[in-house]
């Protein structure tokens, strides 16, 4: 395995969060295994870690308000790392999030390069069962965390859709008419046709990776991306795209007053995850599902520690609860083989198998 210069959690304190009143944990390099009865809060814990990477809650369209615990009146949430740098978050009830390095007060954003994180859920497996937005909202929250370009040409497509659609409704309801369209059109164009490069080059670095990562006797994943609108006219499929979306634009009006919003551009733009030349959609067990959606986590762990040249904290939540004990083994075997630094939980520690449990540290949830 490749050494990568690596990011290590040494020590995370909470304070107020959700139903942690207080606690301090302490990690080391490999496997951290935390075991806990359900509903004690180890879910929460990952979702402190993420919420001090990403600036946002992973698990429902809460706000962050609500990671104050019920009695509280803000949240604390605190990493201290091997390198020895000190990253800090706090949230207030009403939502307002203040960022602090080494005692310093910084943007939130900054702590996101600090301590680059990757998480696997239970919903993770939506990846692979769930509708296109699933993948497409986790390829934007990836590609935004490893390319500064991809976020913020993402944000101000967003802003245009929306000001397009707008300018839609108002021309349904006959308050406005098409002369101030052409702008909104040109935008919306020369926009996906930048998100479309940019997913593009990460499916083919993805699909490159994907045969790196040690997998003992799973195969890898591909990832294939399907145009909304068909390129396959030209052998140049970037001006294909470009000159297929401003037809399709100029063709379909009618329609987009019809639905009353955009419906070409790279928002509907789909990817497909396969494994073994089966589209993972169609896999057969949940068990199978939850493997492969694990796998493309994996694979994304591992492209984002070949981009960043630091390898990230895998956080692992409740994997192996669905699993059988041949499919725990060979989890357990590729997070050791693959990852630098890993938290993963789990209710039972019978859901870890023997050969993983003696290279892990095992973590204790102690509430001070
Ligand atoms: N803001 C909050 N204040 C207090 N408790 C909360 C808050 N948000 C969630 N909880 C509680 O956290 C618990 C769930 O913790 P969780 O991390 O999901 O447990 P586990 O993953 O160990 O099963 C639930 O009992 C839930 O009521
Ligand atoms: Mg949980």
């Amino acid at each position: 395995m490749v050494k990568y210069y690596s990011t290590m959690i040494k020590r995370i304190s909470l304070q107020n969060y959700r139903n942690i009143e207080s606690l301090s944990a302490d990690f080391e390099p490999g496997v951290n295994i935390v075991i806990a009865p359900n509903g004690s809060g180890k879910t929460n814990l990952l979702e402190s870690i993420y919420f001090l990477s990403y600036n946002k809650v992973f698990r429902t369209i809460e706000q962050v308000g609500q990671l104050v615990s019920h009695n509280s009146e803000l949240a604390r949430v605190e990493a201290e790392l091997d390198n020895q740098s000190i990253s800090e978050k706090l949230v207030t009830k009403e939502g307002k999030i203040s960022a602090l390095l080494n005692k310093k007060a910084v943007v939130p954003s900054r702590l996101g390069d600090k301590i680059p994180v990757l998480l696997f859920a239970p919903a993770s497996v939506n990846l692979v069962d769930g509708d296109a937005t699933v993948r497409r909202d986790d390829l934007d929250t990836f590609l935004s965390k490893i390319d500064g370009d991809y976020r913020l040409t993402l944000i101000e497509y967003k802003k245009i859709i929306k000001q397009r659609n707008a300018q839609i409704k108002l021309i349904k309801d006959g308050e406005s008419d098409y002369s101030g369209m052409g702008f909104w059109d040109g935008k919306l164009i020369d926009l996906s046709h930048k998100l479309y490069q940019h997913r593009i080059n990460y499916i083919q670095t993805l699909n490159d990776t994907s045969k790196e990562v040690e997998l003992e006797r799973y195969t890898p994943v591909t990832i294939i991306y399907k145009e909304h609108v068909d390129v396959s006219g030209s052998s140049d499929k970037f001006s294909e795209y470009m000159r297929v979306l401003e037809e399709k634009i100029a063709t379909g009006r009618h329609k987009e007053l019809g639905a009353g919003k955009s419906l070409y551009g790279a928002h509907r733009d789909e990817i497909s995850i396969f494994m073994n030349e089966m589209d993972l959609r169609y896999l057969g067990s949940r068990g199978q599902q939850r493997v492969g959606a694990f796998i493309y986590k994996l694979t994304q762990y591992s492209l984002l520690k070949k981009v960043k040249d630091e390898s990230p904290v895998f956080l692992i939540d409740d994997l192996m609860s669905e699993l059988d004990t041949k499919n725990r083994e060979i989890c357990g075997r590729i997070i050791v083989k693959n990852v630098e630094q890993s938290i993963l939980t789990s209710a039972e520690e019978t859901e870890i198998d023997s050969e993983t449990k003696s290279v892990s540290k095992f973590v204790r949830i102690i509430r001070d």
